[in-house]
């Protein structure tokens, strides 16, 4: 027999990690915990090695990506690191004039209205993003038994971003396209699942252990306009990444009533936001599918004894499920009292000790 290799023993290690175990579902030695949002302005230590640097060149750098990613690790003990970036990097990448406005978000300089407008979404190659598969590298290197979450967002939210310009409240312009150009919209979605599913892939060749689709916006659909003009594009994104064999976690923020379909689109870990309860939501979502979530990132405000107050409701409430991954409903807030989060992750897996 031979005797594995480093590299080798430390794989296994991920691979039994409490967090990759509870998304596929097996025992688990505690609940795992991990939050949207982890690495970033809750954080004193990333707003000092941020200071001066852009957000979209923050993501081109792997030292400062590794640095940023690790930052949450260190600090709280959480059971994944999820690799620092954004949503808009990938179409950043292919050549798209946008750019992070602080405290607005996306801003896209041409929006995407038209038809010609599409030729301006070209397919992304590793070619393009040399600096994710290196920092992918660097972070694997040294996160030794934790796993890394590579993400991605979903081609709906994508899409909203270039069609309105930058944020939006009501969707209107994305929504008219979608009912007015059905056939336009849906090559928009469809190139827009072929780039996020190249982007994932990048992630998950260079390391990534799950990955995340993010369809933040989703929950401003109807659970019939999402089945039929939304799901088809996200299923396309997991179809890609399914022969990896990582597990795939589709979040989006309140989309209680698409629980169903965003678990039928091709996930294995469906993310809740923290109106549905989780009982109720894996009644919605179904047998095979593990959830994460979900406790109300605002919770973390009050005090220690609120704090922990809800966040046993939540694990009451996941008690039952096939595989729980303990998060907020969505990401930490900027004014978040990073010690409040580090003392649940404490409370987190000295409840669930099993
Ligand atoms: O703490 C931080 O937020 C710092 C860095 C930062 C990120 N994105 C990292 C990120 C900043 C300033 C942005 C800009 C941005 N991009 C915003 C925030 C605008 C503001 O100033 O408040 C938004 C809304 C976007 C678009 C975006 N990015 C969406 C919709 C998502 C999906 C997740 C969500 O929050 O719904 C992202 C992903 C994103 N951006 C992550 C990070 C670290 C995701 C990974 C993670 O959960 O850690």
């Amino acid at each position: 027999e031979r005797r594995p290799s480093g590299q080798q023993t430390t794989q296994t290690a991920v691979s039994d990690s409490a967090f990759l175990r509870a998304c596929r579902r097996e025992d688990t030695p505690h609940t795992p915990v991990w939050f949207m949002r982890q690495a970033g302005r809750s954080l004193p230590e990333y707003l000092k090695v941020r200071e001066g640097v852009p957000m979209l060149e923050s993501c081109m750098r792997p030292e400062l990506v590794k640095e940023i990613t690790l930052q949450p690790v260190r600090r709280h003990k959480v059971d994944a690191a999820i690799y620092f970036s954004d949503i808009v990097v990938p179409l950043k990448a292919i050549g798209l004039d946008l750019d992070i406005k602080p405290g607005v978000g996306p801003v896209v300089a041409e929006p995407v209205r038209t038809r010609a407008d599409l030729d301006r979404l070209r397919p992304l190659t590793p070619d393009d993003v040399p600096y994710v598969t290196e920092a992918v590298g660097l972070l694997t290197a040294e996160l030794g038994a934790t796993p890394l979450i590579g993400f991605a967002g979903a081609p709906f939210t994508l899409a909203s971003y270039l069609i309105e310009g930058g944020p939006s409240r009501t969707y209107e312009r994305t929504k008219a396209m979608m009912y007015g150009d059905p056939a336009l919209w849906s090559d928009l979605v469809g190139r827009l699942a072929a780039i996020t599913g190249a982007f994932l892939r990048v992630q998950i060749e260079a390391g990534a252990s799950a990955v995340q689709l993010f369809d933040s916006w989703a929950g401003a659909l109807s659970p019939e306009d999402y089945r039929r003009h939304v799901m088809p594009a996200s299923a396309k994104v997991f179809a890609e990444v399914a022969p990896y064999g990582v597990p795939r976690i589709h979040f989006g923020v309140g989309t209680g009533e698409l629980l169903g379909p965003m678990g039928e689109a091709g996930a294995d870990v469906v993310g809740v936001d923290w109106r549905v309860p989780l009982d109720e939501a894996a009644r919605r979502v179904g047998p095979g599918r593990a959830l994460q979530g979900n406790l109300d990132p605002t919770v973390l405000f009050a005090p220690s004894a609120a704090v922990e107050a809800k966040a046993q409701s939540v694990l009451d409430a996941a008690a039952g499920l096939e595989g729980h991954v303990f998060n907020l409903g969505h990401g930490v807030l900027p004014t978040t009292d990073p010690d409040a989060l580090t003392r649940l992750v404490e409370f987190v897996h000295a409840r669930t000790e099993r």
